[in-house]
């Protein structure tokens, strides 16, 4: 499991898992799920404040647009969770290709994803819950889709499970990092970098509460059959502050080498230790290298600290580059970028970027590659930014 738990409360997470709301149980129709007394009970806890709506507010108005699945449902869509079907492993468990039924039984099948908790995972309520909650308000092109869930407490123990829209190219991990996939031209590297900016743009402000991503990283950022990148793993998300409040207080969580220092340092969680963590990732796609590689020599072993001794501004930068690429890549954009990075990775949080700035800087960035590589073209000096395309593997 990739995931850190710095400041751990075991009694606290036993407490909350046993409390934790129940969403629509799967037995009872579906008439009834107004009538939730649990989540009322989480509803009216925070309905005191006027305004903005919270995220459960706003989940209890939209609840019935997501599909309670049954585990027999689920079962069956995966062949009894047939390992020639799992796709995926993270830490919050299993993922398998399946295949549902239209819920009026007319109509063809749907292709999807299907996480399955791991029982034995004690923070697995509490994500799974926010995940529902979560991407069962937010709605954007660049966020994964949850078609549905099922919550079944039986003999066997607790079933946890989400339904998403299946994403045949994986991840940008996979692609960034995975000799058996092709190499990610540069230019596409740019795209998929922006659609994932946008994405957490509107996290950051495009819905009424404002969310904190809180895990942001290349294998949360999956491809759908045109490579459009959707963030995905909402179980970390957080509301933003409110009010004159600055910061929300956490347990600090995440994926090493990825959070911000003073999140890690404080546990106070800002939109500013997304951005953070932005920067990081847009390191990991200029050089091809992970946060941390145990296996490098001991002065590279750290991605940050190893590309401090590259600066945009000086003749040795381009050592820096994935070598992959084969030096197919915008110089000027490439130096933009790191640039852009290091402006993300300020240690004073109130001087990073916002992510529509983030956004407005990849756009040039893109811009200004597409026209060197037509400059390029033209000039016949380079096979620069073709759009050899790659053709992920798909499952
Ligand atoms: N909707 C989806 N469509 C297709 N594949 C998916 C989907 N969701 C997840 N996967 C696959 O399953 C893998 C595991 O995903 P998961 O989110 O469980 O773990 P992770 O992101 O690798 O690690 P972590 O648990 O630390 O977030 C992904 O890398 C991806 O390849
Ligand atoms: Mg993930």
């Amino acid at each position: 499991m990739k995931c850190f738990y710095l400041f751990k409360d075991k009694s606290k997470c036993r407490r909350k898992a046993e409390s934790a709301p129940e969403l629509r149980d799967q037995n009872k129709s579906s008439n009834n799920n107004n009538n939730n007394p649990a989540l009322d009970r989480l509803t009216k806890s925070s309905g005191s404040l006027p305004s903005p709506k919270s995220i459960p507010e706003l989940y209890k108005e939209k609840e019935q647009e997501l599909r309670a699945f049954t585990f027999q449902e689920l079962r069956e869509a995966t062949n009894g969770f047939n390992r020639m079907l799992k796709i995926g492993e993270g830490g919050f468990g299993s993922v398998y290709k399946g295949t549902i039924k239209p819920l009026n039984g007319q109509g063809n099948p749907t292709v999807v994803a299907i996480k399955k908790l791991n029982q034995h995972s004690l923070q697995g309520h509490k994500q799974w819950l926010a995940e529902v909650q979560f991407l069962g308000v937010l709605s954007h092109p660049h966020l994964v889709k949850l078609i549905g869930y099922c919550s079944a407490d039986g003999e066997r123990g607790i079933q946890r499970l989400l339904v998403y829209e299946y994403m045949p190219n994986r991840s940008l991990e996979d692609h960034l990092f995975n000799r058996a996939f092709p190499v990610l031209p540069w230019i596409k590297r740019l795209e998929i970098i922006l659609g994932a900016a946008e994405g957490l743009a509107y996290l950051h402000d495009g819905v009424e509460v404002k969310v904190i991503y809180r895990d942001f990283k290349s294998s949360n950022v999956l491809l759908d059959e045109n490579f459009q990148p959707k963030l995905s793993d909402f179980g970390l998300a957080r509301e933003g502050p409110t009010g004159d409040r600055t910061h929300v207080s956490t347990a600090v969580v995440g994926t090493y080498g990825y959070a911000a220092p003073e999140y890690v340092e404080t546990g106070h969680l800002t939109v500013q230790s997304d951005i953070w963590t932005f920067g990081v990732v847009l390191y990991e796609i200029l050089t091809g290298r992970r946060v941390l590689e145990r296996n490098r020599p001991s002065g590279e072993q750290k991605l940050l600290d190893w590309v401090k001794q590259y600066p945009a501004d000086k003749n040795r930068f381009s050592m820096i580059i994935d070598p992959r690429l084969r030096g197919d890549f915008a110089p000027n954009a490439a130096k933009k970028i790191a640039k852009l990075a290091d402006c993300c990775l300020l240690k004073n949080a109130k001087e990073r970027p916002t992510m529509s700035q983030v956004v407005e800087r990849l756009k040039q960035a893109i811009q200004e590659s597409q026209a060197s590589s037509s400059s390029s073209s033209a000039n016949g000096t380079s096979s620069s930014h073709k759009s050899n395309l790659v053709k992920g593997k798909s499952k």
